[in-house]
């Protein structure tokens, strides 16, 4: 397994659509392990494709607690069938905007269908904060952000904070 270099933002690899997995095969596999080393060093609890420059629908997500064992999550072409109509607020953060946080409103459980790392399709409800990470990681694969939820007047503050860190480093 190997730690892949985060793509940040305003890097515009994060704004382009990710294509699916048309054959699962070793290196799909073995890009999804890297992917989770990759989010387990950063630490973080949601990775996407497009984060480390792969323009694949490939997620994974780690949810669980500090006192709970490990539930790792690697999904392929994963998709929402369906939404609650009921939404809760969480603070959401992300890897590639590090050091900025907002609340955003997202239905609080979704169903949701996916490849897992045999190519068997699997059906899962996700509710609470797995929900709403899983929301966060499929926009990933769609070029949208979280800071796409907030306000603009929001939105423009960390932007131009973003901004700002990019032209200095
Ligand atoms: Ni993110």
């Amino acid at each position: 397994m190997a730690i892949k270099p985060i793509q940040i933002a305003p890097n515009p690899v994060l704004r382009k659509i990710a294509e699916p997995v048309e054959i699962i095969t070793d290196e799909t596999r073995q890009l999804l392990d890297d992917m989770a080393q990759t989010m387990y060093d950063a630490p973080g609890i949601g990775l996407a494709g497009p984060q480390i420059g792969e323009l694949k629908r490939l997620i994974v997500m780690d949810c669980s607690r500090n006192d709970e064992a490990n539930e790792l999550w690697q999904m392929v072409n994963p998709e929402i069938t369906q939404f609650s109509e009921e939404s809760a607020l969480h603070e959401e953060g992300c890897l590639s905007i590090p050091g900025h946080n907002a609340e955003v409103t997202r239905p609080i459980w979704v169903e949701l269908r996916f490849l897992d790392t045999g190519g068997k399709e699997r059906q899962i409800k996700a509710e609470g904060l797995l929900a709403a990470c899983v929301q966060h990681e499929i926009d990933h694969l769609n070029g949208v952000l979280f800071i796409d939820h907030i306000s603009k007047l929001k939105r423009d503050i960390i932007w131009r904070k973003v901004l700002k860190e990019s032209r200095q480093s």
